[in-house]
């Protein structure tokens, strides 16, 4: 039976309830984090509570909960959940009020709902082991605010439906420049030869984790050339490789965009090596 957190209790996921009147389910008024875990052993999660803390502060939420509070969750609803390759789903809403009114009650007592689910095993730099991502590409939509991590996910939940019906799942999203973002739930990563480049970060877009760890990682055990920098559409249609990044994917490759193979249409050899180290770094200590 799944076993899920709920403001105070650990709970059977069925039995969980939250009121209609929360600020999550009225306005999308949350902050959410999924931190992925193999074996009872969580991953970036220093990162993840800082982008957490980061989210709720940008947002006015105060939360009762610190740092230890919620790893003791975690590592609880980890054993009750198996320990498996799991991903924790954490979300923290502004709470319930009994007057629906856009402005921010005085006081509310923040809800806190986690939950465990299934991601697949590590991939490790097998080309033969991966998803290989075939994406289309889209005007990036969303609002101004890409990063914070709210629950209000409609532009990106519309993009990501884009994706579906286009056949790939992902599409790849730039702005009014033609200046790459992101993907509808990943960062990108482009390939020019030695260089991995990968866009800076600024409101319109998240600051993945696995986006900051493949950087970290590359940076201390590659040769690579590694920069965060503006990358534009040409330069994405032109790319040696593409890679995707999220905490239940690691690094993942694209091997075609809007129907044109990347590079020779197959998971590039700097993608293999970057993966091969994140799977050899992935529970090394980040800050
Ligand atoms: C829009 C967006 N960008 C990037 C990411 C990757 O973030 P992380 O690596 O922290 O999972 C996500 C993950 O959900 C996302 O939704």
């Amino acid at each position: 039976m799944a076993i899920a957190f709920l403001n105070d209790d650990f709970v059977p996921l069925e039995e969980a309830r939250i009121s209609p009147m929360d600020r999550g389910f009225l306005f999308g008024d949350g902050i959410y984090e999924v931190i992925p875990s193999y074996g009872g052993k969580l991953i970036g999660l220093n990162l993840h509570l800082t982008r957490l803390e980061n989210g709720l502060n940008e947002i006015k939420i105060d939360i009762p909960w610190n740092r230890a509070a919620l790893t003791a969750i975690f590592k609880k609803l980890m054993d009750q959940n198996g320990n498996g390759n799991l991903g924790i789903y954490l979300q923290i809403t502004r709470g319930v009020t009994m007057k629906r009114n856009h402005a921010f009650p005085a006081t509310t007592t923040p809800t806190l709902f986690a939950y465990t689910f299934d991601i697949p095993a590590p991939v490790t730099g097998d080309p033969d082991k991966v998803t290989h991502w075939k994406v289309t590409t889209r005007r990036d939509l969303r609002w101004q605010r890409c990063h914070i991590k709210s629950t209000s996910l409609l532009g990106n939940v519309l993009h990501m439906m884009e994706g579906v019906n286009d056949g790939g799942g992902e599409v790849l999203m730039f702005d009014a420049n033609d200046q790459l973002t992101e993907a509808a739930a990943c960062n990108v990563f482009v390939v020019h030869g030695n260089e991995v480049k990968t866009p800076p970060l600024d409101q319109h877009k998240l600051a993945g984790v696995t986006r900051d760890m493949a950087l970290q990682i590359l940076r201390a055990r590659s040769s690579l050339k590694v920069t965060e920098t503006q990358i534009t559409r040409d330069e994405v249609l032109h790319a040696d490789e593409v890679w995707l990044s999220s905490s239940t994917k690691e690094l993942e490759p694209v091997v075609s965009i809007d129907g044109r193979a990347v590079g020779d249409g197959q998971p590039g050899p700097i993608w293999s090596q970057a993966q091969s180290l994140f799977d050899l770094h992935r529970f090394d200590h980040f800050e």
